[in-house]
């Protein structure tokens, strides 16, 4: 898809903070149970920031990590993209904070797309450098949506954590790489999922309040009917079927949108990702914290094919599909 440039995924790292959070602690205080959680969405626990720890730093630990496995990944890196819903500030943009951190020379900015931000990054990043305006680019995705729940509201308290995770995109040996992107957003669903740090108007017509906010039930259609339709659509693009899909990383937001999406593909669940368990959502950062673990347990090998889909806020849908490996 590149025009005989072959663009893949050279590096991986990623963060999760220390503290955990059960379910209990939020039957301690809410009208809620570790069984109601559980059947509903699959989350047992979540990792929660320290008070002091926000986006940057989940960002800088990812990258961190991946440095540590990959050592001089960031070598001929010329920009650095973060996608989040959760930056440190309005601006300066937390790409640029990243950017700073780590030397890199080039461009930094940041990208809000929902949770399929990291997706949509990858694009870009995959797009610059086939345009030749890069020649590699760090991607983060990174959230520290702990700090903009209502933590009285059980319908979205019991959701989310926070991670960081981060790849270099560049280029990789024939045969390698990305196969194909798709892109979606219907701006229609603009009000079922929402945070307003700074705005004046909703789209629900109410004014400002500093939390997120989530139409749990709309978004929950809308993302087993996106998961279903941009899957099929990116394996298509991909040139193949659902029968070559080796691993399947969807974006770990609730257990029974996976499996909705694993079943309509016909996948096993052995080639399914799933730590949502673990991790609750933490929206752009899901995938790469799922892919690292899965390509940590030995589960993705060099010329494997791997579906990536993601959902959220705008709305938005992305998927790709990449024949991992190459670098
Ligand atoms: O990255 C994108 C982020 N968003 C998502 O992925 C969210 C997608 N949606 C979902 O995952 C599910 O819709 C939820 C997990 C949010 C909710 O599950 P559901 O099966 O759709 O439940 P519901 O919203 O239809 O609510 C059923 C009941 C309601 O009570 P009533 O009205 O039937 O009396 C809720 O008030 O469950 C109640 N409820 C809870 N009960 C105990 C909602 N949250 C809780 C809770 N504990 N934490």
């Amino acid at each position: 898809m590149t025009g005989g440039q072959a663009l893949g995924i050279l590096a991986l790292g990623a963060y999760a903070p220390q503290r955990v959070m059960r379910n209990e602690e939020f039957e301690a205080y809410l009208d809620t149970s570790d069984e109601w959680i559980v059947t509903r969405t699959g989350i047992r626990e979540r990792r929660i920031a320290a008070e002091d720890e926000y986006t940057s730093d989940l960002a800088f630990k990812a990258v961190e990590d991946l440095l540590k496995r990959h050592p001089g990944a960031l070598e001929g890196v010329d920009g650095v993209i973060v996608a989040t819903n959760t930056p440190d500030a309005l601006f300066p943009d937390t790409a640029a904070l990243v950017q700073a951190r780590f030397g890199i020379q080039g461009f930094a900015y940041d990208l809000l797309a929902g949770c399929p931000g990291w997706l949509y990054a990858l694009a870009q990043a995959h797009a610059m450098v086939a345009a030749g305006l890069a020649r590699k680019v760090l991607v983060v995705g990174a959230e520290a949506l702990s700090k903009i729940l209502d933590w009285n509201d059980r319908a979205t308290a019991v959701l989310f954590g926070d991670a960081g995770g981060a790849a270099v995109v560049g280029r990789v040996r024939e045969g390698f790489g990305f196969r194909s992107f798709v892109l979606g957003a219907d701006g229609t669903g603009a009000k079922e999922l929402y945070h307003a740090c700074v705005a004046p108007r909703l789209p629900d017509g109410t004014s400002m309040r500093n939390r997120l906010h989530m139409n749990g039930r709309e978004v929950f259609k809308f993302a087993v009917r996106v998961m279903n339709t941009a899957t099929l659509e990116a394996i298509e693009k991909a040139g193949l079927t659902p029968e070559d899909i080796k691993v399947f990383v969807p974006h770990q937001a609730n257990l029974r949108i996976i499996d909705a999406a694993r079943e309509r593909l016909g996948l096993p669940w052995e080639r399914v990702v799933v730590n949502v368990d673990r991790y609750g959502n933490t929206s752009t950062a899901s995938i790469p914290l799922a892919l690292k673990e899965a390509v940590d347990a030995g589960r993705i090998q060099e010329g494997d094919h791997v579906l990536l889909v993601s959902f959220g806020a705008g709305l938005t849908w992305a998927a790709a599909v990449l024949t991992w490996g190459g670098a």
